[in-house]
């Protein structure tokens, strides 16, 4: 799906460039997406959010680093 209009990049694309290791719109900017009008902004902030976004944990009992304290009991009995 296009993403940026005004430079024809795609989520896909986007998606590279952040897993290169882009983690900001100016950085994104910086590799030619989103430079211009703007109006992909939102979008380009959601894909970056959801590249940082850890996954909670399915398991309840479990303790990880990736468990949601509001489901964690193990969290919930300290
Ligand atoms: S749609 Fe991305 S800069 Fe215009």
């Amino acid at each position: 799906m296009i993403v940026c209009i005004c430079r024809g990049v795609s989520d896909r694309r986007i998606r590279q460039e952040i897993a290169r290791g882009a983690s900001s719109i100016d950085e994104l900017r910086r590799c030619g997406i989103g430079d211009q009008c703007g109006s992909c902004h939102p979008v380009l902030q959601l894909l970056l959010a959801e590249a940082t976004a850890t996954v909670p944990c399915a398991n309840a009992a479990c303790a990880c680093a990736n468990s949601d304290p509001r489901t964690d009991t193990a969290a919930q009995t300290l």
